[in-house]
């Protein structure tokens, strides 16, 4: 894959371990037997999830409308402790004393009947931020079951809540064929087992080895995993594990584009430009037909779309200085635009447990305002031509594969340095953004300008942007010099943010965690990490290499640099197997600069 240029942002306060306190509340529902049809019946249950650090939290609460449908809502609880909540998304929220209220966007006011939203705020506390359990809806007590506002015609009384609908923390289950707007939140996320047992295997390894990755569907045969193709278990095999593990979430990246890999060489495709045609009947529809198995309507199903590919549309064909000649072909064919919409078509059709992410890149990608925009209207356009247009997106996801830092505590955006400000560095470079949570923050607002739905939500991959370990600052440098100050103080220890291939120094990042912050779906895992981006030196087609994959110079450390990563050292480590296999130096450098520390 390509990770072009580099990185800038704003930030939010840095994260310090996160505990996370849970509790889910859940109303019966229509407990009442025989309900009048005139009658609306409310009924409503509150899954409420905070993620907690220092004196800081985001909540995250989830309001499905089990009762009559509504056109608009007001959600009510009170807090026990000091908790103040603010710059709340779905819902504006005012709070009196410990007493919360929120009421609803335009966008989720209207609830069918089953229909859930997903809500949230940030939130300031000391001492203990216990979590409320008390809600109530429209006036009506989630955690009391349904109560019908006019006299039952059933002598009926209303029954207590059923076992399961008490579930445990962190697990609650929406009725089949509800589209969540956060699937992350409340799921038991599948771990893939063939990258479970090679972390496993590894000292320390299993420290992370139950930790949930990505599967990539990285050409045709990985869908089958015919005997002797490489790949150990097939799209539905891993599905039926998914089901065995109780799981209700996994995560599959979709990436096989025709020309895929247009600005790189590490992870060139098995299609050529021209072969839209089998990437839709070979590639897609395949995919689409197993995942719309009624077998695996209980998994919520996350496909992650065509890695990188759009965003080269933007800085590395036509005119821009980054273009490449493979990469002008797949933006003058139109496939890579044709395929995508293609694909979030047959993939959002397969069922309403499916949810489309599409790649969004990363800040030291797209942060610049000469890429910033234009990225999002392109995106957007592909989308409009899905059958179903923009509903086919759920989100979007950043620094997939990528090694930016998730918050740059000390090199914020509006930082300055003896009055100057931190833009103009030569890491920075005029960038808009430092990390990736203000990136993709930002990103979302830009999306939804484009036209994307109000409530689309991010995901960040965070598997490989720790940077942890002896070399993490731990504070700001006193230096007055921009650019002594800024490499004194960066989180991320790369020689440039355009540097994309097995760097040495980064470590695991936050542990995969659903709805950590505002705008954010989930921090996953979409790259397993101890896999490598790339070859170090050029492997010939045969066993250790069995797609004929090519030599990037960016994963040669001996490689001095292009004009995307300023000429600089690649900063790859050495002795790297092609993309994709399994690279147990680097894993155990992961491990050891693992920041949250294991
Ligand atoms: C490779 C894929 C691999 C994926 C996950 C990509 O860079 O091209 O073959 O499955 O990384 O490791």
């Amino acid at each position: 894959m390509n990770r072009f240029k580099l990185g800038a942002g704003r930030l939010r306060p840095q994260r310090f371990l996160a505990a996370a306190a849970a509790v889910a509340v859940v109303g019966a529902g229509m407990s009442l037997a025989s309900i009048g049809a005139a009658a609306a019946a409310p009924g409503c249950s509150v899954a409420y999830t905070a993620n907690s650090w220092n004196t800081g939290f985001t909540a995250s609460i989830d309001i499905k409308n089990s009762g009559d449908p509504i056109t608009s809502w007001a959600l009510e609880f009170d807090y026990a402790g000091n908790q103040a909540g603010s710059g709340a998304w779905g819902g504006t929220l005012t709070q009196t004393g410990k007493h919360v209220k929120i009421v609803n966007a335009a966008y989720n006011g209207s609830l069918a009947t089953g229909a859930s939203t997903n809500i949230g705020f940030n939130g300031t506390y000391s001492g203990t931020n216990t979590a409320p359990t008390a809600f109530t809806l429209n006036g009506v007590a989630c955690n009391g079951g349904t109560t019908n506002p006019t006299p039952s015609t059933s002598a009926t009384p209303p029954v207590s809540p059923t076992p399961d609908t008490s579930p445990t923390p962190g697990t609650t289950t929406p009725p089949p064929g509800t589209h969540l707007d956060n699937p992350y939140v409340g799921a038991k996320w599948y771990v893939n087992a063939d990258w479970s047992a090679k972390a496993a295997a590894e000292p320390g390894g299993s420290a992370i080895s139950n930790q949930p990755t990505g599967v990539w569907l990285d050409s045709i045969a990985s869908i089958t995993a015919p005997a002797g193709s490489g790949y150990t278990t097939s799209l539905r095999g891993h599905l039926d594990k998914a089901l065995a593990q109780g799981a209700t979430l996994a995560q599959f990246v979709i990436y096989d584009l025709p020309g895929r890999d247009c600005a790189a060489l590490a992870s060139n495709g098995e299609l050529g430009p021209t072969e839209i045609g089998r990437y839709k009947t070979e590639y897609i529809d395949p995919i689409a037909a197993i995942q719309a198995d009624p077998k695996y309507a209980s998994i919520r199903i996350v496909n992650i779309v065509e890695i990188d590919s759009l965003p080269n549309l933007v800085t590395n064909a036509g005119s821009a200085a980054g273009a490449t000649e493979a990469c002008r072909t797949m933006l003058a064919n139109g496939n890579y635009s044709t395929g995508i919409a293609y694909a979030l078509s047959k993939l959002h059709a397969a069922g309403t447990n499916n949810y489309n992410y599409i790649d969004a890149a990363h800040h030291g990608w797209l942060g610049w305002d000469s890429n910033f925009a234009p990225a999002a209207t392109m995106i957007a356009d592909t989308a409009k031509k899905a059958t179903g247009g923009v509903n086919t997106v759920d989100g979007f996801i950043t620094n997939t594969a990528n090694y930016s830092a998730l918050n740059e505590p000390f090199v914020k955006i509006n930082t300055t340095v003896n009055g100057t400000s931190v833009r103009g560095s030569k890491w920075v470079d005029w960038n808009q953004y430092t990390d990736e949570l203000t990136f993709a923050q930002g990103f979302r607002n830009q999306l939804v300008s484009a036209g994307f739905n109000a409530n689309i939500g991010m995901l960040i991959d965070t598997s490989r942007n720790g940077w942890g370990g002896s070399a993490r600052p731990t504070a700001a440098s006193t230096s007055t010099d921009l650019n002594t100050y800024v490499d004194a103080s960066r989180i991320d220890r790369r020689i440039h943010a355009g540097n994309w291939c097995n760097q040495a120094g980064a470590g695991l990042g936050e542990r995969p965690k659903a709805a950590p912050a505002s705008g954010i779906d989930a921090y996953t895992w979409i790259k397993p990490p101890g896999e490598s981006d790339g070859s170090s030196t050029l492997i010939p087609t045969g066993p250790d290499n069995p797609a004929g994959k090519g030599l990037d110079g960016m994963c040669d450390p001996t490689y001095t640099g292009n004009g995307r990563n300023g000429n600089s050292m690649s900063g790859a480590l050495p002795n790297a197997p092609v993309s994709g296999a399994w690279f147990s130096a680097q894993f155990r450098q992961l491990l050891a600069n693992a920041y949250p520390a294991l």
